[in-house]
């Protein structure tokens, strides 16, 4: 059976944030130290950043970078990580049981982010887990004050001169998390987030703040948690985070590849909930929301280190160095689709990670930075993605999942540019069968099809590696055709596809 949708201009979602190509470089691993940051590596600048790994960031297509935690943040000082280096001491992160040396830090950062281009913004978490108001206030004074003042002259003096214009800040992270290093209740989190929120707009108005939702949907406190977080925080926050990570469970594939399905649920209940607070508080405000970690992360080999007695401390040992094949970047497409269905609200989205960690770019210390499976569905995505999403509702065969029930072969959405040009996402869920799909284009004015690319293999296990880098990449499809209005197109099974119209 074929899968149908309609597209029109005059039924659109809403206008794609660019913050949507946002991603995370934590302290954690090897994301910063041999990732994005090694002065002894062939490729490193003067600032011991890796051009070879700069370059495939600028390729896929970053736009806001979080930084630096994640769990790393709860235990985060931020003095430390400033100044000169020799000075900086070398601390306990207890969050990924290692050794952080404070060599690079808030300064190296922000170079590194002007390096990867203008498209490339800070986003800034606070410690709100072994800290508070006050160690927020220094950090935000020390970024963004531009003189006349202790801490904006001590960056002065550290060689900072301008400041760095922080305008996105989390607060905290994950606070729902048993397994956060000073883990607080709803009420308690709400509190310290109202308070640091206020403190924070008395000392500029215009930042942008996020308060932290749950850790998954399928945290026990989850809805009560954003609702009592907003009752504190409503008029103080502009987001609230959304965080979620997929991963086949007891070998069920199916129902990993319909993960989509549960990030879209996630989406429209947490938007529901803060409607509902907003409607309660009498507000005409809208909180919008920051999905700022999403991936597909396999976390066993993560638990077995959390379970363990070890405490050897390392410095940036191998962590989460999840190797993707081609059905996880199936399902990474799936969710970006995700995302970009529901870009009207959600405006801020972080690939959790950037580099070596859960990451699109592995990279080997002393050697080659090469692109795992997920990059090519990123990078697309981030190139073509941008403009007003249009409405897209599939008639589609379905199939049967043990988790969500009967699911639709086919997710897709669209985007049109400012230029008329309209970019078509689509994941065929199917192991097996190739997804015929037409889509009626009345009114777009669309005359051709300037590519559909295909990420597939016949190996659904297939994946870059050392020595095998270029392993996976997309390759065009076969018989795409527009003709009166209508594109024709075959989805090879398990398959990501761009297809771009002018
Ligand atoms: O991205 C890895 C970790 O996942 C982050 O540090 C944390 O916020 C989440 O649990």
């Amino acid at each position: 059976r074929t899968a149908r949708f309609t597209l029109d201009p005059a039924f659109t979602i809403g206008e794609v944030n660019p913050r949507l190509f946002g991603s995370f470089v934590e302290h954690l691993g090897r994301c910063v130290y041999t990732g994005i940051f090694e002065p002894d590596h062939p490729s490193a600048d003067a600032e011991g950043l890796r051009q070879d790994v700069l370059d495939l960031v600028r390729e896929l297509g970053v736009t806001t970078l979080r930084y630096p935690g994640g769990n790393f943040v709860s235990g985060y000082r931020w003095e430390d990580s400033v100044g000169p280096v020799a000075e900086r001491p070398r601390r306990l992160d207890l969050a990924w049981r290692s050794t952080e040396t404070n060599r690079f830090g808030l300064s190296e950062y922000i170079a590194f982010l002007k390096k990867v281009g203008p498209q490339a913004e800070p986003m800034m978490a606070i410690n709100l887990g072994t800290r508070g108001v006050a160690e927020a206030l220094e950090l935000q004074e020390y970024a963004n004050q531009p003189s006349g003042t202790a801490l904006s002259d001590l960056r002065a003096a550290h060689g900072d001169k301008d400041p760095f214009g922080i305008r996105l800040w989390c607060l905290g992270n994950e606070m729902d998390g048993p397994w956060q290093t000073g883990h607080k209740t709803a009420g308690e989190y709400g509190r310290i987030a109202a308070e640091t929120a206020r403190a924070m707009r008395q000392m500029d108005p215009s930042v942008e703040l996020v308060a932290c939702g749950s850790s998954s949907q399928s945290m026990p406190t989850f809805a009560e948690w954003e609702a009592t977080v907003l009752a504190e925080t409503y008029d103080l926050v502009d987001y609230i985070s959304l965080h979620a990570y997929y991963e086949p469970q007891d070998g069920d594939v199916d129902s990993f590849l319909a993960s989509a399905v549960d990030m879209e649920s996630f989406i429209e209940n947490v938007v529901a909930t803060c409607d509902h607070v907003g409607a309660r508080l009498k507000s005409q405000k809208k909180i919008n929301l920051s999905f700022d970690e999403w991936n597909v992360w396999y976390t066993s080999k993560w638990h077995a280190i959390e379970n363990s007695d070890a405490r050897d401390w390392p410095e940036a040992p191998r962590l989460l160095e999840d190797n993707y094949s081609v059905l996880d970047a199936v399902v990474f497409g799936s969710l970006l689709i995700a995302l970009l269905r529901h870009a009207d609200r959600v405006t801020v989205a972080c690939l959790a990670q950037l580099v070596n960690v859960i990451a699109p770019i592995m990279t080997e210390p002393g050697g080659p930075a090469w692109r795992q499976t997920t990059f090519f569905p990123f990078a697309q995505a981030s190139r073509y993605g941008r403009g007003q999403v249009l409405d897209v509702r599939v008639d589609s065969p379905t199939y049967d999942t043990e988790k969500y029930g009967e699911t639709s072969l086919l997710h897709a959405t669209a985007v049109r540019a400012e230029d008329g040009t309209v970019t078509v996402f689509a994941v065929n869920r199917s192991r097996t069968e190739a997804l015929p799909l037409e889509v009626a284009l009345g009114g777009l004015g669309l005359t051709s099809v300037a590519e559909h690319s295909v990420l597939s293999d016949e190996d659904a296990n297939a994946r870059n590696t050392l020595e095998e880098p270029e392993r996976v990449t997309p390759h065009p499809a076969e018989g795409t055709s527009l003709n009166e209005g209508t594109l024709s197109a075959v989805l090879e099974p398990l398959s990501w596809n761009v297809i771009r119209l002018t």
